[in-house]
């Protein structure tokens, strides 16, 4: 069997393990295998550059971070316009589907791999996806893998901001990645002992950020901790379209939420107010234990759906169980925190505030 493989993206922790996992599958119980490694995602098989990989090529690989094969982002709307040949990306990747006779293409990758994935796979090809990123937004999986271990990175950041913010006796707005998400914020935040949790789901309204914290200290409260995704919005920018969000922002030299509402709240309480952004700490170094187990669950279940012949699908873990979805159901949607998930009721009900206005009886 011609196995085409590539990693497409951002990458996460658990990437080669994933790839080490489905070639150890393929390599014991399906025949004459051959693997192709694409070389940085989609632009390999656009540009039909890639390395045959052999059986050795996949030791070692279960704690190694990164991803041995390269990931690039290619855009999906970029996919299908044509160049001054007329043809596309999408045309280019096709070929190399058929040049190389590949029996199936196997892609690690998240949410905007998943939609070209399924874009191959109604285009003829015979495509297997696997879920990766550390924003855990993928549709149809309660987990992807490598975001155990941003979690668990990122709640260590937070558990070390409070030694200092009480030294200091400052607010500490820890940023997490997370794209449109508030999943590893969620986490990391009650991981970490957040005060209060920022997330794009659950817009915040200024007002009532001051006035927690505020009322925090009060109460006697030296410090406090907000956990603020990346991609969190004040109530007054959820209204507005992204175009317009962006604008008013630029207008307002604002270059980021977390450095926006710092400077609010160091000027509407007086307390030194200061940022962390964790970044790319998060996507680095080797997966953790959970990571790794399920990222051999994962790798070697796309290798018994390859062996089975079943394309057109990507895995995925529900129910404490691994399965797979058809590609084209679950391509171009986002998972979501919803607003009144169990964390957040939890979270709630232990005096984590998201940042909303007090309910009044
Ligand atoms: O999707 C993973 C992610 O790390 C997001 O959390 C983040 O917004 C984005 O990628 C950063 O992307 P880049 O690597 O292109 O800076």
């Amino acid at each position: 069997m011609k196995i085409g493989m590539l990693t497409s993206g951002g990458d996460c922790p658990g990437l080669n393990a994933v790839m080490r996992a489905f070639a150890k599958y393929a390599y014991s119980h399906i025949g004459n295998v051959k693997i192709y490694g694409f070389l940085d995602g989609y632009t390999g098989l656009i540009e039909n550059d890639y390395e045959i990989l052999e059986e050795k090529d996949f030791e070692n690989l279960l704690l190694a971070g990164g991803t041995m094969l390269g990931s690039k982002r290619q855009p999906f709307k970029q996919m299908t316009e044509t160049d001054g040949n007329n043809r596309s990306k999408l045309d280019k990747m096709k070929e190399t589907y058929k040049k190389l006779e590949l029996d199936c293409l196997v892609t690690l990758g998240g949410a905007g791999t998943h939609k070209t994935a399924a874009l191959l796979s109604s285009e003829g090809c015979n495509v297997i996806g696997l879920p990766k990123t550390i924003d855990n937004d993928i549709w149809g999986t309660d987990v992807t893998f490598g975001f155990d271990t941003a979690a668990e990175v990122a709640a260590e950041c937070i558990d070390r901001m409070h030694s200092t913010a009480a030294s200091h006796g400052r607010i500490m707005l820890v940023e997490v990645m997370g794209n449109k998400v508030g999943w590893l914020t969620l986490y990391a935040g009650l991981a970490g002992g957040a005060d209060m949790i920022l997330i794009p789901e659950i817009p915040y309204d200024e007002d009532a950020v001051v006035e927690f914290l505020e009322g925090r200290r009060k109460a006697g409260a030296k410090y406090s901790i907000v956990a603020i995704a990346e991609g969190a919005l004040s109530r007054e920018e959820a209204s507005l379209r992204k175009k317009e969000r962006l604008a008013l922002r630029a207008a307002r030299g604002e270059t980021t939420v977390t450095q926006r509402l710092a400077r609010n709240i160091e000027a509407r309480t007086g307390v030194e107010t200061r940022t962390q952004v964790i970044g790319y700490l998060q996507r680095g170094g080797s997966p953790n234990p959970h990571d790794r187990v399920l990222c051999t669950l994962m790798g070697s279940y796309a290798g018994e759906l390859a062996e089975r012949g079943k394309f057109g699908v990507t895995v995925a873990y529900t129910g404490g169980r691994v399965t797979y979805n058809s590609l084209s159901d679950i391509a171009g949607k986002t998972k979501s925190v919803p607003s009144s998930h169990q964390m957040v009721r939890a979270a709630k009900s232990i005096g984590v505030s998201f940042g909303e206005p007090e309910q009044k009886n």
